[in-house]
């Protein structure tokens, strides 16, 4: 028996039978409740899509109540334990884990592809020495599309296929760049020789000698770019969806996507939560900062989540990396802090009753410190990892025949027609600007 949903209209006394597929009505099947012939339909209003599937999707499952998080059916513990970060980018892109001889490909087209065109890096030069290194990843990602016109041809699978390899492979050395410039200090070009994360810090850091990192802090960087890798439909991969509908090319589409990522209650919160654990200073000052918060003064910062309700399962594995980490690193002051503020808030009414635990955010920031990125890079480390999700989500839509331009509709409850007033008749201005 087909599952179905049976609507009565109250305002006309008519009954309609909305098939369920999938656990969902169309939304497009309630247009047909209408009050006249002529009428629009009846639309679901749905801010900030709280109820609303915008696709259907293979890529990545979550179940917010149990914590659970899967990269194409694979539970993201044992990816994160057993896989590599290129080799999690391939299995989000294509939907299975490599063979030895894909893997080996897959590499060695992102290590082929990691060198940025010379006239980029003098586009990099003309930024501000202070200038955010995310504001200047969202600049230059979206100039790139200028050094790849061919880019446009999004339903050429070859080429398309190109763009995967060069964006990924280049948004670390942008990333670096965007560093180097910031401290003023000489650009480092790609070294094929490295890993991917191993070359990601040696551009980063290299002065004189390349920059032998520790293999525990490599690792970690890599475990953190796994578990930021994708996260179904999030503020910026619905970014990248949506400019995708268009048509546009990816590297517009990332920009667009990294901007999404750039805000504090998205991807921005890493760098937020490290200005936070600042601001407060010491353990004493915790109780009064979780007051401040339950008066609504503000958030506090890698706590809660959209989906997840119980908790974050990345944010369960940032913590074992974090111990890791500061093995070799020494432990971070402000964890303390931050461990204090995980205490209280967890057996607090307020943050019980909402369900809100630290996300993948509350640590991962204490990590990168420990590891001497500084805070305004912390966000570009999650851009360089979630820009995998983004092509992926951008590749099924772009193969989905069900997806056209993203288009939402609006309740309008603004003034209904009325005539142009002439500036001598409009009388005492009422305040538009400032008020
Ligand atoms: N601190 C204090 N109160 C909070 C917080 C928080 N971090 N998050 C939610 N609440 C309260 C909120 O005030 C509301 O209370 P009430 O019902 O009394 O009005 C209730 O919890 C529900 O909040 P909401 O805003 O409806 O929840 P949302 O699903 O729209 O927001 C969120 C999700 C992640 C934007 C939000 O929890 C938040 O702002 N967290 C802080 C920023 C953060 O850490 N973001 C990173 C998210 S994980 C990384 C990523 O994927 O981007």
């Amino acid at each position: 028996m087909q599952e179905s949903l049976t609507i009565i209209d109250n305002r006309t006394g008519k009954q309609y039978e909305l098939p369920i597929e999938y656990g969902a009505i169309r939304a497009n099947d309630l247009r047909k409740i209408k009050l006249t012939d002529d009428d629009f339909g009846l639309l679901s209003y749905d801010p900030a899509f709280m109820s609303t599937a915008s696709c259907k999707s293979r890529v990545t499952f979550i179940d917010g109540d149990k914590g659970i998080l899967r990269y194409r059916g694979y539970p993201i513990e044992q990816l994160a334990e057993r896989s590599t970060f290129l080799e999690v980018a391939y299995l989000l892109l294509y939907g299975e884990l490599p063979s030895q001889s894909e893997l080996d490909q897959w590499v060695h087209q992102i290590t082929y592809h990691t060198f940025i065109h010379e006239n980029i890096k003098k586009l990099m030069d003309g930024f501000h020495h202070d200038a955010h290194p995310m504001g200047m990843f969202v600049g230059t990602i979206g100039a790139m599309s200028t050094f790849y016109p061919d880019a446009k041809r999004i339903f050429d699978p070859d080429v398309r296929q190109k763009q995967i390899y060069r964006l990924i492979a280049k948004v670390p050395t942008v990333a670096a760049f965007a560093y180097r410039h910031s401290t003023g200090k000489p650009y480092v070009y790609p070294d094929n020789d490295l890993s991917y994360t191993a070359n990601f810090l040696n551009m980063m850091a290299k002065m004189t000698d390349r920059y032998k990192p520790h293999p525990v802090l490599e690792h970690a960087l890599d475990v953190l770019f796994i578990l930021h890798a994708d996260h179904e439909q999030n503020c910026s991969t619905n970014a990248m969806r949506g400019i995708g509908s268009s048509h546009a090319d990816p590297y517009s589409c990332v920009a667009g996507a990294a901007s999404a990522l750039y805000g504090p209650l998205h991807g921005g919160a890493n760098e937020a939560v490290l200005r936070m654990l600042l601001e407060i200073g010491s353990k004493d000052h915790v109780p009064e900062y979780i007051r401040r918060v339950k008066e609504g003064e503000f958030r506090l910062m890698g706590f809660g989540h959209r989906v997840y309700k119980n908790y974050d399962p990345r944010a369960t594995i940032v913590k074992e990396v974090a111990d890791q980490v500061f093995e070799v690193t020494g432990r971070n002051p402000l964890l303390d802090i931050a461990l204090e503020l995980e205490r209280i808030a967890l057996e607090d009414e307020y943050f019980v009753k909402r369900k809100l635990y630290p996300n993948v955010d509350f640590y991962s920031g204490l990590i990168y410190q420990a590891m001497g990125f500084p805070l305004d890079m912390f966000t570009v480390l999650f851009a360089i990892a979630r820009t995998s999700g983004w092509l992926a989500q951008w590749n099924e839509l772009l193969h989905d025949q069900e997806q056209k331009i993203a288009r939402p509709q609006q309740l309008y409850l603004g003034e209904g027609e009325r005539d142009y007033i002439p500036m001598s008749r409009r009388g005492t201005p009422v305040t538009v600007f400032g008020q």
